[in-house]
């Protein structure tokens, strides 16, 4: 026995240095070159962008891949936060087509030399800088977009509010026998950072990273299909058409709305829609709104509590039910149905529905996030189905996009 483990391993080893499937290699290549003479547009970006993720799969051995996951990406993950911490993101922003020596970068960022010059190579060496010649850095895409708060703000909210739960994830799943986490409060979060708050309690009691939590949900959803576009939800049609007369009449409430960065771009986007735009948050988030006026009003309103906005003609969620177990949605939902008027008011749901099969990497990492730091969930269609069945809504219509994104799941009182 002990011999053919032995032999097992040796071969399994020799798997390890090997490309991880070079047969496929030349198909995925062949698959690339209808693009070679097209002008590329979102659509075929994105698939491409899928082929090369696979070719770098298909060539990477597993010991590169080991090497890649255990030493390169989580120093990059603190070498960034450093950079960010240290404004050189925001020094590489202002000289965006000139080279930067890395000692002067060092000296304008009151930074020891050596250490710049250590954390530059590795920002470069996984694609963050470009260096251009020895010592030389220059900015790309990527680097100018950290130097934007909303961008930046991911990094140091998830360093400081859920790596710590990342990584007790197998300690605390030891823990618990392996059970699916399903309490809000008592979940991987609560485990690693001792505490029997909420996340988004916990967040409300340290401002900065709730601050750099709201900058990153409003980068989450840039440069997405969005479901006020024209080629995705029928808004004047379904929406618009109905919508009561006069001064009062509400249009669309936010529940959870954040700083309100979707009824901004509705209102961008729809600028004659009839009818008030209100988003609603918590009271600590509504206080860190910056303050301009506009067609855009805001409102502290806990969602575990009654509407107050009775008979609006689409009460909308976004990116919220996906952070509470199903208990909570719950009690959300009620909330929400008894302000409602029957046939006439609409819930509007802006969330992911995981495919039975071959989800895109940005939906499971999403995921897993979510059941870390909330013991919440990405849904699948027939879980929307459950729950919005359960609490007394039917959904007329799932609007997805062709490019993928979160779907719009229509829904009315049953
Ligand atoms: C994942 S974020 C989504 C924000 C926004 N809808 C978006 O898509 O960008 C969830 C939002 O729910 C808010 N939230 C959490 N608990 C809440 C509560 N009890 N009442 C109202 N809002 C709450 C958070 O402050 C946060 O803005």
């Amino acid at each position: 026995m002990a011999v053919k483990l032995d032999e097992f391993s040796s071969s399994l080893d020799a798997v390890a240095i090997q490309a991880g499937d070079v047969v496929t290699v030349p198909h995925l290549i062949t698959d690339m070159l209808p693009y070679l003479d097209l002008p590329i547009n979102e659509h075929h970006r994105l698939h491409l962008l899928r082929i090369a993720r696979l070719l770098v799969q298909a060539l990477e051995t597993p010991r590169e891949t080991v090497i890649r996951l255990c030493w390169a990406e989580p120093t990059l993950y603190g070498a960034i936060i450093v950079a960010i911490d240290c404004g050189i993101f925001s020094y590489m922003s202002q000289t965006p087509n000139e080279p930067v020596p890395v000692e002067y970068l060092a000296r304008v960022t009151e930074m020891d030399p050596i250490l710049t010059s250590r954390l530059m190579k590795h920002l470069s060496a996984m694609g963050i800088f470009q260096e251009s010649a020895p010592d030389l850095y220059l900015a790309t895409n990527l680097s100018k977009a950290l130097a934007l708060s909303k961008y930046a703000g991911g990094f140091t909210c998830m360093a400081e509010g859920a790596m710590k739960a990342i990584y007790r994830l197998p300690e605390y799943f030891r823990s618990t026998g392996y059970r699916n986490p399903d309490e809000a409060t008592a979940g991987p979060f609560q485990f690693a950072y001792e505490t029997s708050q909420h996340w988004f309690q916990w967040v409300s009691e340290r401002p900065a990273i709730c601050q750099q939590f709201n900058h990153h949900m409003s980068a989450y959803h840039q440069g997405r299909p969005s479901w006020m576009d024209r080629d995705f939800y029928p808004v004047e049609n379904a929406l618009l058409n109905l919508v009561k007369p006069g001064p009062n009449a509400v249009l669309l409430v936010d529940i959870g709305g954040g700083f309100g960065h979707d009824l901004q771009e509705f209102h961008q986007k729809h600028p004659s829609a009839p009818g008030r735009l209100i988003v609603q948050d918590k009271a600590d988030v509504i206080q860190q709104v910056p303050n301009e006026p506009g067609k855009v009003e805001f409102m502290a309103h806990d969602f575990f509590t009654e509407q107050p906005i009775k008979g609006a003609r689409a009460y909308y969620l976004h990116s919220v039910l996906h952070d509470w177990p199903d208990a909570e949605c719950r009690r959300i939902l009620r909330h929400i149905s008894d302000a409602m008027a029957p046939g006439y008011s609409k819930l509007l749901i802006n969330e992911n529905v995981v495919p039975d099969q071959k989800a895109d990497w940005q939906i499971t990492g999403l995921d897993l996030m979510l059941m870390t730091l909330a013991s919440a969930r990405e849904r699948r269609e027939s879980e929307w189905h459950q729950l919005l069945t359960d609490a007394g809504f039917m959904i007329v219509h799932i609007w997805s996009h062709i490019n993928g994104g979160e779907s719009l799941i229509e829904c009315q009182l049953a």
